[in-house]
């Protein structure tokens, strides 16, 4: 079992600002996805090694796998991943991270941590400041995917995101995943147990209008 991370603690209050991406990225040019709560980051070293026309980075609240995460970077040639440590509800607060956001061609909540009991709904990573962030800051055409193994949770989180008017739901039968940051559909590790012992997997992207 892991330890949960409560994101409401002070100590989570700023997330560091992400490096201008002509800094951090070979080609800044190319499409870029932020992965929210990647974990251990093993999806993304494997979506950054398949996927050299896409740029990744991801945001991690539990520092030592974002610790973790930049060692095994070391050994890797990585020139298209980067990791970032904080709380990603308090993304905006940062002036730096406002402006890469602008640059975002999609983003994913890959699993996120449930916070079962309605008293720590607010611990939740989706929240109505994010949302109304993300619809304020992302450009047209740019998308969010969200997926759960939890009923309730891709209910609520399918409910904050469709209380802005700027979101407007895919059907995910048609949606052209060669075209997205995920090409081969790789999944997470969570997604990979979930899998594993036959549970449902809840999804839904959304595209901003
Ligand atoms: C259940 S795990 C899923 C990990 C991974 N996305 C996957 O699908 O395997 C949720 C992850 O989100 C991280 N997390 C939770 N709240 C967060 C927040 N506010 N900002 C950034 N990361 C967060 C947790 O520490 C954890 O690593």
């Amino acid at each position: 079992m892991r330890q949960h991370v409560n994101p409401l603690s002070k100590n989570f209050f700023a997330i560091d600002p992400i490096p201008p991406i002509n800094e951090i990225f070979e080609n800044p040019k190319l499409p870029l996805h932020l992965d929210i709560g990647c974990a251990s980051g093993d999806f993304l070293f494997e979506l950054s090694l398949k996927n050299k026309n896409w740029n990744y980075i991801g945001i991690e609240i539990r520092e030592k796998l974002v610790q973790n995460a930049n060692l095994k970077m070391k050994n890797r040639e990585c020139k298209n991943l980067f990791f970032s440590f904080g709380n990603a509800n308090n993304f905006f607060e940062q002036s730096k991270n406002k402006i890469l956001i602008d640059s975002v061609t999609s983003i994913s909540f890959n699993f996120p941590d449930p916070w079962f009991k309605k008293k720590h709904h607010k611990r939740r990573v989706i929240q109505n400041k994010f949302i109304n962030f993300l619809s304020n800051s992302m450009k047209k055409r740019s998308l969010i995917f969200i997926k759960t193994d939890v009923k309730e949770l891709f209910e609520y989180m399918e409910n904050k995101i469709s209380e802005s008017i700027k979101f407007k739901k895919l059907a995910i039968k048609d949606f052209r995943y060669n075209e997205s940051f995920n090409p081969n559909k790789i999944q997470t590790n969570r997604e990979k147990y979930v899998l594993m012992n036959q549970l449902k997997v809840y999804e839904s992207i959304y595209i901003k209008i």
